[in-house]
């Protein structure tokens, strides 16, 4: 192995109200006597997270394996069977056996399941290793199309393209096959991929990205760009194959990315036994849960044994006993953190069509997602009949409560009325389109219909 450097109970009721040209929808979770939870994934859920594994069709078998999955994690990767060699052995021939037995297993867990992996320089089939150029650029594209569309509707988010950045202080791509087809052939799968299911959240999941370095620059330009274009992406995963210390900037990292309007992920957790262990991994669920939009931790196999390291770099030995990685994970879970914005409330937001435009100018609605003390709202600012060149969206707040962050905006003042200007990538809006910021408050969130003026 080569390692990389480097219960409460709750209750939720909809709330929805309609003002003038604008519906609010909030939910609003009352969380009853706090009570820690005693699995990783019960307790990941009380912010809105999940826990979970990446596993292996192949253990399913194991009864210790499969106890410790069925009770401590509500979220699972299949750690091999959904890559390319796996999913299609022959070019145009694909091969599901492996990953619908990830799927269903997931499935019958009640949990996530994550795709991994739709494209990677790694684990390709022979015959697309030997491809080039066009050839290669549609194999690869016909294979994101195929294996998103078998899984449509059942995936919540994958992995479109892994590893595709260079390590080193270079913050470029990496040569490989598929880099060689164009450099849009990132932003091709992409949109392949939303295309086949629009529902799956798409991610960009990388290594080496565990803090602000000139691999993860590289690719937090990329993400900004794509965000700026309207390149389908909604997500980043961090894989976070750790060694004996975690880089003092692993949060900032994360809450850089969530600054872009994408959620992030820590996706194939695993860290080297000998040093810091129970610390790295406290420290890392701890960063999970202080960013908002950080959605949920997966765990890189079950036991040591499990792992594809050497190094015991899992939660539980190899005798399924927990670890005091374990303890410190669940003690870090059950501290509770940052409530995640993104778990869907009970019935989904509702979406306002934007009102009617009556001349130039732009307006601006907000969507609320609201528990007990605080929210998110995403605002939805809308372009008129001309293009807009940068805008200012006012928010009201009730007395009280206070903005404690923005992405995609700036905003001046946290009380009061609160001023949010437009960024560099979504200043420019064209007539009638419309562009997307978001922030999170405490108390209740803002009743009236937010203005927008341009400029
Ligand atoms: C690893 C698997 O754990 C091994 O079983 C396999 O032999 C090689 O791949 N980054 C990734 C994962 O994105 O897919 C890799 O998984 C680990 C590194």
């Amino acid at each position: 192995m080569k390692l990389r450097t480097s219960s409460g109970k709750r209750r939720t009721l909809l709330l929805s109200a309609a003002t003038a040209g604008v519906v609010v929808a909030a939910s609003i979770a009352v969380v009853g006597t706090a009570e820690a939870a005693s699995t990783l994934g019960a307790s990941a859920a009380q912010t809105g997270r999940y826990f979970g594994a990446a596993i292996a069709a192949g253990r399913l078998g194991d009864a210790t394996y499969t106890r410790i999955l069925n009770s401590e994690f509500n979220a699972v990767t299949p750690e091999n069977e959904m890559k390319w060699d796996a999913t299609e052995p022959a070019r145009g021939s694909f091969n599901y056996n492996g990953g619908d037995r990830i799927l269903n297993q997931g499935v019958a867990m009640g949990a996530k399941v994550r795709g991994h992996a739709l494209l990677w320089h790694a684990q390709q089939p022979g015959w697309a290793q030997s491809l080039t150029g066009s050839t290669l650029r549609s194999a690869a594209i016909n294979h994101v199309t195929q294996v998103a569309t078998h899984y449509k509707g059942k995936i919540y988010a994958w992995d479109v393209v892994n590893e595709a950045f260079a390590d080193g202080g270079s913050g470029a791509r990496r040569d490989s096959n598929l880099q060689r087809t164009g450099n849009d052939w990132i932003e091709a799968a992409f949109r392949a991929a939303r295309a086949a299911d629009p529902n799956a959240k798409l991610c960009y999941n990388d290594y080496n990205t565990d803090g602000i370095n000139a691999k993860s620059t590289g690719i937090y330009t990329m993400v900004r760009d794509f965000k700026s274009r309207g390149v389908p992406i909604d997500c980043v995963g961090f894989q976070s194959h750790l060694g004996t210390t975690i880089d003092s900037t692993y949060q900032a990292n994360l809450q850089r990315f969530a600054d872009l309007g994408v959620d992030v992920q820590i996706t194939e957790l695993d860290v080297q036994q000998g040093g810091n262990q129970a610390n790295i991994y406290a420290s890392v669920t701890r960063a999970c849960l202080a960013v908002a939009r950080c959605t949920g931790i997966t765990v890189w196999g079950i036991r040591d044994s499990d792992s594809w390291r050497s190094d015991n770099p899992l939660l539980f030995d190899g005798s399924g006993n927990k670890k005091a990685a374990y303890t410190s994970v669940l003690n870090a879970l059950n501290a509770g953190g940052n409530t995640n914005p993104t778990t869907p409330p009970v019935t989904p937001p509702v979406t306002t069509s934007p009102p009617p435009q009556t001349g130039s100018g732009c307006t601006a609605t907000v969507s609320l997602n609201s528990w007990n003390g605080g929210y998110v709202a995403t605002v939805r600012v809308t372009a008129g009949s001309s293009a807009v060149n940068g805008w200012t969206v006012n928010v009201t707040l009730p007395s009280g409560g206070a903005v404690t962050g923005t992405w995609s905006a700036t905003n001046s003042g946290t009380t009061g009325t609160v001023s949010f200007r437009s960024v560099d990538y979504n200043r420019q809006v064209p007539a009638g389109g419309s562009t997307e910021f978001g922030f999170q408050g405490t108390g209740a969130g803002p009743g009236a219909t937010p203005t927008c003026t341009v400029g």
